[in-house]
């Protein structure tokens, strides 16, 4: 377990007052080693204002999630999806599938995240585990020619499904990995594996969360 991250306890416990970051490596993915919400947070003691503020700000990029594992394992496990190209991780949080496309042999590996906050995690958990990625705050900013787009547990917010045709314009392929869609239909996407995790620390989510879909996007030849 890890000391002190005082960059991420800043952003964090204005919010939360007794929470802390703690480096750990993840369960399913013990190769990586994430700061991350202490494991041991009290969270059933919470106050109205902290209940209120992790409502109104919800900090998942505290969390490792479910989907984020998966992806991180599929990545490692099978490095030519991603080796020797140019990868953009959309909702990276704290940056694992960033990392572990980097971790994999990607050449250039982009983080984008709209909170920027989770750029900051992800740019403390890229020097914890050794890795370059550059950060992105919006999409749009990003000119160069992608190979992947990766997104990890981004459809909680039903909203970004109406990123998936558009991932497909901008890059020749998409990996993403969700648990939260329950019938998963999109155009040229197509399921190409999964696995079970939880999300990191535990929320003692419901089974169902913790099955994860791997769903591979490819433009029309
Ligand atoms: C549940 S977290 C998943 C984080 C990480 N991918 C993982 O699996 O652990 C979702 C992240 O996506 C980001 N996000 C949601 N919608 C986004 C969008 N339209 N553009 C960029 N980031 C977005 C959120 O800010 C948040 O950090």
């Amino acid at each position: 377990m890890g000391t002190l991250c005082p960059e991420l306890d800043a952003l964090l416990q204005p919010r939360l007052r007794r929470a802390r970051m703690q480096h750990t490596p993840l369960p399913d993915v013990p190769e990586l080693r994430l700061w991350l919400l202490n494991a041991d947070f009290p969270s059933a003691s919470l106050n109205p204002d902290e209940i209120r503020s992790a409502m109104d700000y919800p900090a998942y990029w505290a969390f490792c999630w479910a989907s984020g594992q998966v992806l991180a394992r599929h990545l490692l496990d099978n490095p030519a999806w991603v080796r020797n190209k140019t990868v953009l991780d959309f909702g990276c949080g704290s940056g694992v599938a960033a990392i572990a496309a980097a971790k994999a042999g990607a050449r250039r590996v982009i983080a984008c995240d709209l909170d920027p906050d989770a750029r900051v995690a992800t740019e403390v958990n890229a020097r914890l585990n050794a890795v370059e990625l550059y950060l992105a705050a919006d999409f749009w900013q990003v000119r160069e020619p992608l190979d992947l787009i990766l997104a990890a547990d981004v459809l909680y917010d039903r909203a970004n499904m109406a990123w998936l045709p558009r991932f497909l314009e901008h890059a020749d392929a998409a990996l993403v990995a969700d648990s939260r869609v329950r019938h998963f239909s999109v155009p040229n996407y197509h399921r190409v594996g999964g696995g079970r995790s939880c999300t990191w620390p535990d929320l003692d989510e419901d089974e169902e969360f913790r099955q994860v879909s791997l769903y591979m996007g490819a433009r029309d030849r």
